[in-house]
């Protein structure tokens, strides 16, 4: 990457010149603590569009025809002159009993004008040049009926069906395919559509499945999928994805968040309904306000994971939904506490001796996952009846005898049972980040370590400006430093559908709409930060002016003796400060600078913009054990320099 020069020229104000004589020391002699290998990580749910219109691959919005109990929405009929249809939902035919409704198309055309069915995916459906989409659906026609108390109804007569994509206002055919013939039973139809080098990337297009003839046709579970990540089926968004391995994350925390707990038990996550074939799964409604599809079920989850090769944080539900239900603990709660059991044994188990493992291998994935960790519930302050302290114990005592080897992480502080580890959240603005930096600094070592499962700072609207990138910034160093206590932390929310009525939470990680994705400038903090980090936390102290402030991590890889010190300058005013490396055999003259910088902090990055502000890295060069910086105005600073 191209190197910001004027950046890293001092400005010379009388505020500066006061602070020449600031020195950073950064101690080599004694580490003081090590740093957590699995520091960075990811948390996700079903929030903002994040999987449904978001990561998981699916883009026929309203697939299983369970958005609205009245009508067919995100699809629409096209008729013609010679061709009349009519579209209902029906649940007269049924796919399965997770199923139950299907979409019923009466036609009746000539034959050469159909009638068809279009779907507009989630705020349109991308399309790119020479790239083959996977469409998948069931379909049956209607059977002569000849009951007595009814009309005599001819069979569904008509040939095999047109499948395309086609450019929003139908005006030019993207990619097509037929099918083969329909019968009176079930079928799964799979087309594949290809499109030819000359389009242009749009997502101003639209699905549509044509048929021509006489009769009634049912549909049911209707798919595409563009290529996914690794190919998988079923799979998630490429672009996504890659921006989500560019943070090299350790873990990730799943399944919520809010969309763990549900608004009330109905709409939790139960994770058997979120498994097995699709025409299996249901979906639910989810306290976000919409319905998920649960295509990203469980064992999606753990694929990603694989894929990523991120440590599963599993979040078991522990008996409370969002609307104060509380299952009390005793016999009541013994449901739940088994559904979590079977869902570790589940992801866990010798598929040779275990029911539920053997669902896992039928599922695909014969091999056992390595699991080490397991968070009871979510923020389970927000329970006023205080329930918590019983409902984890019984899980707690339950986990632990089943499953010695896990780590028990707990949504919060509980008094009769120790959890290994307390997940610990925190939404502020920058300014009250800055204030509270030394939060961990004091905090006993001696009690269960922490998992800052959510934070960030929440200023920026649906992204993070830069002065929330700072403060996330600078909390992160907060964490870094005591990363012997912080084992892991995760940005939330990660990701959020930028259209109109996409968002339900303000602040996210990373954009995106149908056909394109950004990252914040927070995301690249955090990709600077996660790529850039030692595994012991050297000691660092500023000696400066009060005025002068700035967040200050140092941590050394010991394998290559690489120092990786990290300033974040939040304010308008550039620091001078002499960077002086104390107790050491000295310094290599070269190393690397990446800078993040924006000129004012309400800048930000955007769909149109998408990078405005991003990293820039340069080399640093005749280094020596006490050398001059000027640290810019707002600006993010990883350096990284060898130690002889
Ligand atoms: O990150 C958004 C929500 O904030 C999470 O679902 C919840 O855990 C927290 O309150």
């Amino acid at each position: 990457m191209t190197p910001i020069k004027r950046i890293l020229l001092p400005l010379v104000t009388s505020a500066t010149l006061a602070a020449q004589t600031s020195i950073l020391h950064i101690d080599l002699a004694a580490p003081v603590a090590k740093v957590s290998p699995n520091l960075h990580g990811l948390m996700t749910e079903e929030i903002n569009y994040s999987y449904d219109g978001g990561l998981y691959g699916e883009l026929i919005r309203n697939r299983n025809f369970c958005d609205d109990e009245k009508k067919p929405v995100h699809w629409t009929l096209i008729e013609s002159a010679a061709a009349d249809g009519i579209m209902a939902l029906t649940d007269k035919r049924p796919l399965t009993d997770k199923l139950p409704i299907s979409l019923e198309l009466q036609l009746n055309t000539s034959p050469d004008k159909p009638v068809s069915i279009a779907n507009e995916g989630y705020w349109g459906i991308p399309v790119r040049p020479k790239t083959t989409y996977k469409a998948s659906f069931y379909v049956k026609g209607n059977l002569a009926e000849t009951a007595t108390d009814k009309p005599a109804v001819a069979a569904y007569v008509g040939g095999p069906l047109k499948i395309s994509l086609q450019t929003a206002d139908g005006s030019k055919i993207l990619a097509q395919a037929t099918t083969g013939p329909i019968t009176g039973s079930w079928q799964k139809m799979e087309v594949a559509l290809t499109t030819s080098d000359d389009i242009t990337p749009s997502a101003a297009n639209k699905f549509v499945i044509s048929a021509n003839g006489v009769g009634t046709l049912w549909f049911s579970l209707i798919s595409l999928f563009p290529p996914t990540y690794n190919d998988r089926p079923n799979g998630n968004r490429v672009d996504l994805s890659e921006k989500l391995a560019a943070l090299s994350p350790k873990f990730l925390r799943f399944p919520g968040g809010n969309y763990l707990e549900g608004n009330t038990l109905w709409e939790r996550f139960a994770w058997k309904e979120t498994r097995g074939p699709l025409p299996f799964r249901s979906g639910h409604h989810s306290c976000w306000g919409y319905r998920s599809t649960d295509g990203m079920g469980l064992l999606e989850f753990m694929l990603w994971c694989e894929d990523l090769k991120m440590e599963p944080v599993l979040g078991v539900f522990a008996g409370y939904s969002l609307q104060q239900q509380p299952v009390e603990a005793g016999p009541l709660l013994d449901h739940y506490v088994q559904e979590a059991l079977e869902e570790i044994e589940y992801l866990t188990g010798d598929a040779s001796t275990s029911y539920w493992a053997g669902l896992r291998a039928k599922d695909g994935h014969p091999e056992p996952f390595k699991l080490r960790y397991v968070e009871i519930g979510n923020e389970d302050y927000f329970d006023l009846s205080h329930s918590y302290e019983g409902r984890f114990a019984q899980f707690f005592d339950a986990i632990r005898a089943r499953y010695p080897g896990l780590l028990i992480i707990g949504s919060h502080g509980v008094k009769t049972r120790q959890p290994d580890v307390i997940d610990e959240h925190f939404y502020r603005s920058a300014e009250d980040f800055y204030k509270d930096l030394a939060h961990y600094d004091k905090h006993d070592r001696k009690g269960p370590k922490i998992f800052v499962g959510e934070w960030a700072t929440s200023e920026g609207d649906p992204t993070p400006n830069f002065n929330a990138a700072l403060g996330d910034a600078a909390w992160m160093i907060a964490m870094e430093r005591n990363s012997d206590l912080i084992i892991m932390h995760a940005y939330a929310p990660l990701l959020v559908n930028v259209n109109p009525g996409g968002m339900q939470w303000k602040t996210n990680l990373i954009g995106y709409d149908a056909l394109t994705s950004y990252g914040s400038p927070s995301y690249y903090a955090q990709v600077m930060f996660s790529n850039n980090i030692g595994d012991e936390i050297l000691k660092t102290k500023l000696e400066a002016a009060p005025e002068v402030f700035l967040a200050v991590s140092a941590t050394r890889k010991t394998v290559n003796n690489k120092i990786y010190l990290k300033v974040v300058n939040p304010r308008d005013t550039p620091r001078d400060l002499t960077v002086a490396f104390d107790g050491a055999n000295g310094i290599l003259p070269n190393g690397t600078i990446t800078t993040l910088h924006a000129d004012e902090p309400t800048d930000t990055n955007s769909i149109t913009e998408p990078e405005k502000i991003i990293p820039h890295t340069a080399p640093l060069k005749h280094l020596s054990t006490r050398f001059p910086h000027t640290f810019p105005a707002y600006s993010i600073t990883v350096m990284e320099i060898s130690g002889k």
